[in-house]
């Protein structure tokens, strides 16, 4: 999703903005652009269709530089991959704004604003933002006043970064239900969407809240609330490392995030399970006065977090007996669901920044549930900040589109609450403790099974040619399954499908020929005979068959049937956790083989900041 970054300081700050821009890669983006103050009234605009390289192309052919400037990487929404979409916008050769997010009203702005005699060069709903703040400059008003008018016209969610250059002392920004940091350093200050982009700068941050404006100069930051009081927003330290997003020696993230899966569950269960013991307080402050009053959950989330629900409702309905219910955000929001009295509400989400898993959390805020709660990888998100209740995973910074590790470590919290309503409401005392062994054992076993690369690297050559792929799983399978089939189609683009095997002959078996590889995961469980009848109706309409199966499952290689053993047995808390590793490192394989962009696959975007 598009990125932002922004800079006042005394030296020239082009180097620093392209850095940031870089760092925001893993976002997604399909343009970037630049503009510098020449502090003298004038400013350089460069942009660029494709990736950061092509605008540092540019700056190579056209150089410019300026202690004052703006950068921003694009992924379209309002209008095509162009040039003269890409931001910044231009407005009377002196303001240039960047903008993420989406202005519902600029079809009427642009209409009032064309009749002014503004003249729109691109196709984007964030031009009127430039012109409007001109409009208002023009007027008389300081920078940060036409930012203050402007915003008040403005309908939908954005983060505006803009400068004037004929007031070449400060950057203005603005924020509604887009995220926006303002970095504070020595002679020098910051702005950028995310803290990624400028922890090589700084450490020190101010989060802006809802309808902030703030004026950014190099000796100082003024924040104002959306009714323009001046207000102090708290200083967070960051703690994220500067090199955490770093590839190393993996040839792509995904591959490094898939490796750092046992360190990254464990770090997330470590200090929350004591001896037997799940602490509550690892959920804040208030979870000792929810936990004990949960009588259900209803979980609302988007993507592969949406999979970490699906997983979660077995842990809390089969291990906790509380009802649970699975919903996608996107359609929750609109949905005016009934609530039932002592349910807790839980959004899950990696970035926190989900456009409609937050507006999701905000409309259960007027709905009286019993509480809100997040399962989060992002500690200074805004879901971390609006719910009640929070546990964060602890997997680091994910920069491959195709999220790993903050599936697993969303299992591993997941499980972990579980286990504290469970505790809260005096459930039985061995099975918790057994439970808690068994959650941390799962490090150990993902090292076990990373083990399994190289055979699943020659099972992946059967896929790079097929146009298709069917994944089945029973019971908490079934949620693998489909996110082994979303990284399979998010990365390779092989169109792939994820069924509970006993549907199969519900429909889905009509596509089943010796062109249609299919996938199984079994674990031992109590479904393993009735998925053995399934993939035996596969193999009976030719279908190929490559299975991940527990070592006693009397599962065999056989013509058609392709399986690779488990290293050990696992439990069924466990199986979710441990059963993803293989299918995350097939579909990476496989797209390698295609020679696809896995990182920064095409059309996705890291964290979807709009609706
Ligand atoms: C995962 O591989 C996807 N890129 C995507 O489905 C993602 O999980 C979804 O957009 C939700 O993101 P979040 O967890 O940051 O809310």
């Amino acid at each position: 999703m598009c990125g932002i970054v922004g800079a006042i300081a005394q030296t020239d700050v082009t180097p620093l903005l392209i850095e940031g821009l870089r760092r925001l890669e893993y976002r997604g983006y399909d343009s970037t652009g630049i503009a510098l103050s020449d502090g003298h009234g004038g400013l350089a605009l460069r942009r660029a269709v494709g990736k950061v390289t092509r605008l540092q192309d540019k700056l190579a052919s056209a150089p410019c530089a300026g202690v004052l400037g703006v950068a921003h990487s694009r992924w379209a929404t309002h209008g095509g991959v162009t040039e003269a979409n890409a931001h910044p916008h231009v407005s009377g050769g002196r303001i240039a704004l960047i903008h993420n997010g989406i202005i519902e009203n600029y079809v009427e702005l642009k209409a009032e604003l064309s009749a002014q005699g503004y003249v729109f060069a691109s196709e984007t709903d964030t031009e009127v933002v430039a012109h409007l703040i001109h409009a208002e400059v023009t007027k008389g008003l300081d920078l940060t006043a036409a930012v203050q008018q402007a915003v008040r016209r403005l309908k939908g969610a954005y983060a505006i970064v803009v400068f004037d250059a004929q007031q070449p002392d400060r950057i203005c920004v603005a924020r509604i239900a887009s995220p926006l940091v303002i970095g504070l350093g020595e002679n020098a200050n910051y702005v950028a969407s995310d803290v990624q982009a400028l922890l090589p700068v700084t450490r020190r941050f101010h989060f802006l809240e809802e309808g902030d404006v703030a004026d950014v100069r190099r000796e100082g930051v003024t924040i104002y609330d959306a009714q323009g009081r001046r207000v102090q927003r708290k200083l967070h330290e960051s703690s994220l490392s500067a090199d955490a997003v770093e590839r190393g020696e993996f040839a792509h993230y995904m591959l490094k995030e898939i490796y750092e899966q046992p360190r990254a569950i464990a770090d997330t269960l470590s200090e929350r399970i004591v001896g037997d013991h799940v602490l509550q307080a690892a959920f804040g402050p208030m979870a000792a006065e929810i936990l004990p009053a949960v009588q259900s959950v209803h979980i609302v989330a988007c993507g592969t977090s949406y999979h970490a629900g699906l997983v979660a409702r077995y842990y809390l309905e089969q291990g906790t007996r509380i009802p649970c219910t699975v919903e996608v955000a996107s359609e929750y929001r609109y949905r005016d669901p009934v609530v039932l009295p002592g349910t807790l509400f839980l959004a899950i989400s990696q970035s926190g920044e989900t456009a409609d898993t937050l507006a999701a959390l905000r409309e259960a805020k007027r709905l009286g549930y019993l509480a809100t709660g997040a399962i989060c990888n992002v500690p200074e998100s805004s879901l971390v900040r609006e719910a009640d209740l929070v546990l964060m995973t602890r997997a680091g910074p994910e920069v491959g589109v195709a999220s790993t590790k903050a599936f697993t470590t969303q299992l591993a919290a997941l499980g972990l609450l579980g286990l504290a309503i469970a505790q809260a409401q005096l459930q039985d005392r061995r099975r918790i403790a057994l439970f808690a062994r068994q959650m941390l054992q799962v490090p150990e076993m993902v090292e076990h099974t990373l083990k399994l690369d190289g055979q699943i690297r020659e099972w992946a050559k059967h896929f790079a040619d097929k146009h298709h792929a069917l994944f089945l799983g029973r019971g908490p399978s079934y949620p693998i399954a489909l996110e082994g089939a979303l990284k399979l189609k998010e990365i390779s683009y092989i169109h792939a499908e994820a069924y509970p095997a006993g549907e199969l002959k519900h429909g889905p078996l009509a596509l089943v020929d010796d062109d249609m590889p299919v996938i199984a995961v079994a674990p031992n469980n109590a479904l393993l005979e009735k998925l053995k009848s399934n993939l035996q109706e596969v193999r009976a309409r030719g279908g190929k068959l490559f299975v991940f199966a527990d070592p006693n499952t009397g599962l065999e290689e056989a013509d058609g049937v392709e399986v690779i053993t488990m290293p050990e047995h696992i439990e069924a808390l466990q199986a979710p956790l441990v059963y993803t590793i293989p299918l995350q490192l097939l579909a990476y394989h496989v797209a390698v083989l295609k020679g696809t962009d896995v990182d920064q696959p095409r059309n996705l975007a890291k964290s979807v900041t709009v609706e």
